[in-house]
């Protein structure tokens, strides 16, 4: 029998399954890599898996572009590699989590094709299209760089794209997409999926015409089309999990989009950590080396002391497939590595919400060094490259390839660490799809294993502390106030039934000096020594107390 334990209790953790491990020797992490790591997983103390994109795909976009989305990539196995998985997830009490890209389908997609072959074919309606293109249509931008707006010079029209060319806009007023996707659903529902990232949804209602603004975010028909989704796809099935994914969502609009009469998901991913480090002007693709560590209590603060905001109703987390290493892009990659990838993780699971682990954090890896253009693969830096070091000129090639040596999304994408031997383990020999990490010698599962002070058994411990029956009404139940002290500080006190969960972190590399809450047992610290010290942290040390 599978204990149910409720969503706000579990602990995720995010799967970028092209790197996590490659069971066939092929070069591309697989469905049955995951199967295989599902004991790690578990000894982690996880509950649920989020994995990224497994369909079929043309993997421009790292599977986010999908051909079929009720089949699996080769490079990722089968379908019936995917229902064992499932089984002997279950068997182990762990959830799975889909990806489901509801926005737009890959230029392959059978129904681009069709659409694109004659605009008598119903499919030709799935799509936004222009005859012509307006002055404000011409300007506008696409996400990852270029023209929203491509022409086909079969049918001589326009179609709309947010993100790269190769992922073309679905229309959502049309009936037959929220049907197809809402099949899509139930067709990994009947497989045993439970859980469901939705993918993008702040974008699927667009008004036009676009003005200057062409993000298209929370439009207005958001939440219309996405509560008649929700109804036809979810209704009749029991201890759903939805986690929308909304970049930047602010608290007012987590407020009313996931309660109340605009709710359109149950969970939401918060973005509150997402843009720190990142230029104002170019994202990701920059650096701003001017950034403050303090937005860490700034940007979160807000989601945690409003009362409204349920553990259940935010996801947080360091780190994920669209961001560089936590550690490298905000911590200490030399002598404070261990202690700052602790102080990281413990800040996470202090907080009120899911948290989420991206793999590989728990051993605390690095960003790895990206020496030329062509080494990345994703399709945000290879258009960043024409759009900003080609033709706008921006950046020179140097800086474009220093920025997204920093913050961009390749960096959180190599393969797993496992061991210190050929490939890091991850496979046996063959050459990765992308490079391994230049950390991996010492940064790996099988060297953290053996060491008790690790990161990985530091990630161990404190998630075995928020399920301690002792400590977790309060860690996940439990108010959250979340201080930013004079002398730089962060403090968190989470409460319950006049119980506390103090928390005292230092992002510095500095010592800082700090009171000792009275009558308080020492629970955590980042310091291997676990030393309660003399009223004063030294740098990354961060602590925690139960009082
Ligand atoms: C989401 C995904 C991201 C992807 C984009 C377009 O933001 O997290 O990886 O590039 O959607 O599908």
């Amino acid at each position: 029998m599978q204990k149910t334990i409720s969503w706000k209790n579990k602990i995720i953790y995010q799967i970028f399954p092209r790197s996590f491990y490659d069971s066939n020797n092929d070069g591309d992490g697989d469905i049955n890599g995951i199967t295989k790591k599902l004991d790690y997983i578990k000894s982690l103390g996880i509950d649920a898996i989020w994995i990224c994109p497994i369909y079929d795909t043309n993997f421009e976009d790292a599977g986010y572009d999908v051909k079929d989305y009720k089949s699996v990539w080769k490079q990722f196995g089968t379908i019936e590699d995917f229902k064992k998985m499932i089984n002997e997830a279950k068997k182990r009490n762990i959830d799975i989590i889909m990806d489901i890209v509801l926005n737009h389908v890959s230029n392959q997609h059978e129904w681009f094709l069709k659409a694109i072959e004659s605009t008598n074919n119903k499919e030709h309606n799935y799509f936004i299209w222009r005859k012509k293109l307006s002055k404000e249509e011409k300007n506008a931008p696409s996400i990852f760089g270029g023209s929203a707006w491509e022409f086909v010079p079969s049918i001589k029209k326009y179609y709309f794209h947010l993100f790269s060319t190769s992922q073309i806009d679905l229309n959502w007023e049309h009936p037959d997409t929220i049907k197809a996707m809402k099949e899509v659903i139930d067709f990994w529902y009947k497989i045993g999926v439970r859980g469901f990232r939705l993918d993008a949804i702040k974008h699927i209602s667009k008004d036009f015409p676009e003005g200057i603004k062409t993000s298209h975010s929370w439009g207005s028909k958001v939440v219309k089309n996405l509560q008649k989704f929700n109804k036809l796809a979810f209704k009749n099935k029991k201890n759903i999990f939805i986690l929308g994914e909304a970049s930047g969502i602010t608290l007012k609009e987590l407020l009313k989009y996931g309660k109340g009469k605009d709710k359109v998901s149950t969970n939401f991913y918060n973005f509150s950590w997402w843009w720190i480090g990142w230029s104002k002007k170019t994202g990701r693709n920059g650096y701003n080396p001017n950034w403050n560590y303090k937005n860490f209590v700034t940007k979160m603060k807000p989601f945690q002391e409003n009362n409204e905001v349920t553990p259940e109703l935010i996801t947080n987390f360091l780190s994920n497939h669209d961001t560089s290493r936590a550690i490298s892009r905000w911590g200490n990659e030399n002598t404070f590595w261990n202690e700052s990838a602790k102080s990281f993780a413990m800040m996470l699971f202090s907080l009120k919400g899911i948290p989420c682990i991206y793999y590989g954090e728990e051993i605390g890896m690095l960003n790895p060094i990206f020496n030329l253009r062509k080494d990345f693969r994703d399709v945000d830096a290879i258009n960043a490259y024409k759009n900003m070091v080609d033709n706008k000129k921006i950046y020179s090639e140097y800086e474009m390839t220093k920025y997204h040596n920093i913050n961009g999304r390749d960096n959180s994408r190599t393969p797993m660490q496992w061991n210190s031997l050929i490939n890091a383990g991850f496979n046996k020999g063959i050459k990765t799809w992308i490079k391994i990490g230049d950390s991996f010698k010492k940064i790996n599962v099988k060297n953290q294993l053996q060491n008790k002070n690790s990161i990985l058994n530091f990630y161990k411990k404190i998630i075995k502390l928020r399920k301690n029956d002792k400590y977790k009404y309060i860690l996940v139940d439990g108010t959250s106030k979340f201080n930013l002290l004079k002398n730089g500080l962060f403090e968190i006190i989470r409460e319950y039934n006049g119980k506390k969960i103090v928390v005292y972190i230092n992002l510095l590399n500095k010592i800082k000096n700090y009171q000792i809450p009275k009558n308080a047992k020492l629970l955590l610290s980042s310091w291997s020594d676990n030393k309660k010290s003399d009223n004063k942290l030294r740098s990354y040390e961060s602590i925690m107390f139960y009082k």
